[in-house]
């Protein structure tokens, strides 16, 4: 069974994505090839990224306790999935500032993500995308959109995701693929350990701030 971590990506008061949730953990537990747990961000209170560097400068430690328990649980999984709201064409800052809180327990695992509003979130989860290959993670190509009239078929007029027939045929080939990547990559983990192979290196090749300087002192060019 995989282990997958279901990260609410929104935590206003009257949010919409507890259904989204609901709807996820309710498909989840009709399947025997993975195990879901749900990551409130409102449970986690994650302070606004103020550390003094990179974590890619520090081996992945944080010194806010609260991004430390964060990264420590985000290592007990083997993939994830993400409800992504859109608030202004972007994904919530709650959400984005969640991947900046850990660093390498994203690394060599795949995420899906189930977007929605006016356009199915796709627009956020568009930038989410890039955001998570930087972290080193596999974003899957199958996602859930949950738009405009669903959205509102919901909020509105009562009915249930369930009655979207072309919304559970998506959820569950999101499911299908989560776990394909996610068991695939766990096993690729999991033989580089045993061989005791690593990539070099595991943290991105970023420069020091002191050969930062000297880059851009010989180059002309800026770095990042
Ligand atoms: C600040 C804010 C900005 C929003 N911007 C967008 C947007 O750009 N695109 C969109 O489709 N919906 C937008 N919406 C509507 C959201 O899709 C809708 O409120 C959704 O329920 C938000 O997710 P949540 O209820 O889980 O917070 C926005 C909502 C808020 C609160």
């Amino acid at each position: 069974m995989l282990k997958v971590g279901l990260i609410v990506g929104s935590t206003r008061p009257n949010r919409f994505a507890d259904t989204p949730v609901q709807w996820l953990v309710e498909g989840a537990s009709a399947r025997h090839d993975l195990q879901l747990a749900v990551l409130d961000l409102r449970e986690y209170r994650l302070p606004f990224f103020n550390e003094p560097a990179s974590p890619a400068y520090t081996g992945g430690v944080y010194t806010q306790p609260e991004a430390e328990a964060w990264r420590k649980r985000i290592g007990e999984f083997d993939a994830f999935i993400a409800t992504v709201a859109e608030y202004n064409h972007g994904p919530t800052a709650v959400l984005k500032n969640a991947f900046d809180s850990a660093f390498l327990e994203w690394q060599r695992k795949p995420i899906a993500f189930v977007g929605y509003g006016g356009v199915g979130g796709a627009r956020a989860i568009e930038t989410l995308r890039g955001a998570v290959i930087e972290l080193q993670m596999a974003p899957i190509r199958h996602e859930v959109n949950i738009a405009m009239e669903p959205y509102l078929g919901v909020v509105q007029n009562g009915r249930s995701l369930n009655d979207y027939g072309y919304l559970v045929q998506s959820r569950e080939a999101m499911f299908d693929h989560l776990v394909w990547w996610g068991e695939a990559l766990k096993a690729a983990r999991q033989n580089a350990a045993a061989a005791s192979f690593t990539p070099a290196p595991i943290h991105p090749a970023r420069l020091t701030p002191t050969n930062r300087q000297a880059k851009t002192a010989a180059t002309g060019a800026a770095y990042e």
